[in-house]
């Protein structure tokens, strides 16, 4: 998970970054209603910012954000992250969660489950819960599908809806360039156009078999490799997003994927200086939001 620190006693800032899928396959449907997923995740250099106040003495835990789109309530995955281990732990004490927003939200950047993650890493060390990676992915799983990940990040093969997570290591760094479009993209939503735009579901390839089976993986080896189920339910349907993709492979990305179930496209470079031309073409369309990252 994400570095933090001790700002004095009973508080803690924890980073929680975003995520890419640099692969992301949706297989079969299952009973429950979630699909199983075969996806290569990464995090990336944009992190959202929460600091975590312990209020001994009181009960509830509070919210505060700077996005004022967002809901404060139970509705938002990191106080619903907060009240499951205050009941789990059995603690009767307060907390007072900001965040400072700067991951796009319904953006496909994984970051509502980010902010989640980060809360169950931070609450583990403030409250000195001794609980593994495995414990903390665990509770976050009944969050949301990506939450896991973000204990075992920063690459990992993800599978079942989510919660088999191995890691991965990745060598070779690259820069981002992450371009939000400016308009959001309900993941459910998402899911029921894919459903809707295909018959039957390709099998998973031998080449990602193959990358599956491997602990150590470049990027160089992934790179021809990255594909995303959701690109061809989607692109149809919002032209901005396949511009996205043509603008960054016209300013030189070795390649460029749609995240998640979108809205954000992302393309891949190993120059920081590349990367940085292309952010700066990229984002004179209005309504853009775009970060060049490393990853
Ligand atoms: O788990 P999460 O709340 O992020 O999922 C949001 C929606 O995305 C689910 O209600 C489901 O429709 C879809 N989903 C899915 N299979 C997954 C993950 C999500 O069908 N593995």
């Amino acid at each position: 998970m994400s570095p933090e620190r001790t700002v004095r006693e009973g508080q803690l800032r924890v980073l929680a970054p975003a995520k890419v899928n640099l692969v992301l396959r949706v297989l079969d449907r299952r009973s429950d209603g979630y699909h199983n997923l075969w996806s290569l995740m990464q995090t990336v250099g944009l992190e959202d910012e929460l600091l975590l106040t312990v209020r001994p003495g009181s009960a509830g835990v509070t919210l505060h954000c700077d996005d004022p789109t967002l809901p404060t309530d139970s509705r938002n995955l990191a106080v619903r992250a907060a009240d499951l281990v205050l009941e789990r732990t059995g603690r009767a004490l307060g907390l007072t969660i900001r965040i400072t927003k700067r991951i796009p939200v319904s953006a496909g950047l994984g970051g509502g489950s980010s902010d989640a993650a980060g809360t169950i890493f931070g609450l583990n060390r403030l409250l000195g819960l001794g609980w593994s990676l495995d414990d903390m992915a665990r509770v976050g799983e009944q969050l949301g599908s990506d939450v896991p990940f973000f204990f075992h990040g920063p690459s990992a093969l993800v599978g079942g809806r989510g919660e088999v997570v191995t890691p991965l290591s990745l060598s070779g760094r690259r820069w981002l360039v992450l371009v939000h479009p400016g308009f959001p993209i309900q993941t459910k939503w998402a899911y029921d156009r894919l459903a809707a735009s295909r018959r039957t579901v390709p099998p998973l390839s031998a080449a990602l078999t193959r990358l599956g089976e491997q602990r150590n993986v470049a990027w160089d080896e992934v790179i021809p490799l990255m594909e995303n189920d959701f690109e061809p339910a989607l692109l149809p349907v919002h032209g901005e997003l396949g511009a996205i993709k043509t603008e960054l492979l016209e300013a030189g990305a070795e390649a460029a994927l749609l995240s998640g179930s979108g809205a954000t496209v992302f393309g891949v470079f190993r120059q920081e200086g590349e990367a940085l031309r292309a952010r700066d073409l990229v984002q004179r369309s209005k309504g853009r939001r775009t970060f060049a990252v490393l990853s």
